[in-house]
């Protein structure tokens, strides 16, 4: 999908793939692109992740929940091949992925479509002059209103306490979205049967406190269309 709006700004390219990671790519990449409707078949519920890294969260939740459906975005080849491998040998009818820009594969998608959206430790640009990059920002998350079902959820997590309260402020200025947390310290709380990805179990050794920041699209909000 060619489209001159892409805005990718970290890394696509890391240290060369090994065979095995670069043979489950030439593989399952061309296979699990989504198509339009993402799924061949439907499913009662789908989950996308933006931004999956290596993919243990997101191998993790599929592993758990056989009879629904995911879709992965992740841009960084390494990335999607490790998380490929992994698969490999899986059942590939309820996963697609997207080696792109997330909001691309968004705005593809019909309206009402996906039952959760996880950016799990986005990337946090901390420089001022750079926040605009962040992936949390009203135009985006008018994207994922029109795609999330009403009720449905926007998983967000960080360690980067300003990036955490960034993500408050946008989503809780967002028409589309409420915060789901009930007492002052549910953010700082780990959610049951909260799956860490890679990224947070080292902050947690280096000593870094995770936030879980879980918004729900309103149910009687009709977000704009793209
Ligand atoms: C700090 S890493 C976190 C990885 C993983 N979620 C974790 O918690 O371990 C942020 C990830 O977001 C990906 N990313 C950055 N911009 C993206 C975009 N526009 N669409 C999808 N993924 C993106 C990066 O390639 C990177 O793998």
């Amino acid at each position: 999908m060619a489209n001159p709006k892409r805005r990718l700004y970290g890394r696509r390219l890391g240290r060369p793939l090994n065979a095995q990671r670069r043979e489950a790519l030439d593989e399952l990449l061309p296979k699990l692109q989504p198509g339009s409707p993402p799924f061949p078949q439907s499913f009662e519920k789908v989950w996308m992740e933006i931004g999956f890294g290596n993919g243990e969260h997101l191998s993790a939740l599929m592993r758990q929940n056989l009879d629904e459906a995911f879709i992965g975005a992740e841009p960084f080849i390494n990335g999607m091949a490790a998380f490929l491998k992994d698969i490999r040998d899986e059942p590939h009818e309820n996963i697609r992925v997207w080696m792109d820009d997330a909001i691309l594969l968004v705005e593809s998608l019909p309206s009402d479509y996906l039952n959760g959206i996880y950016v799990l430790n986005p990337d946090p640009w901390p420089k001022a002059r750079h926040h605009k990059r962040r992936i949390i920002s009203q135009d985006n998350l008018t994207k994922f209103a029109r795609v999330l079902k009403p009720g449905g959820a926007l998983i967000m997590a960080t360690d980067v306490d300003d990036l955490a309260e960034w993500m408050v402020t946008q989503a809780s200025a967002h028409p589309a979205f409420e915060w789901t947390a009930e007492q002052a310290d549910d953010w700082r709380t780990t959610p049951e049967n909260w799956i860490k990805t890679r990224y947070e179990e080292k902050g947690a050794k280096a000593g870094r406190q995770q936030s879980y920041l879980i918004f729900e699209k309103k149910t009687a909000t009709a977000p704009s269309s793209h």
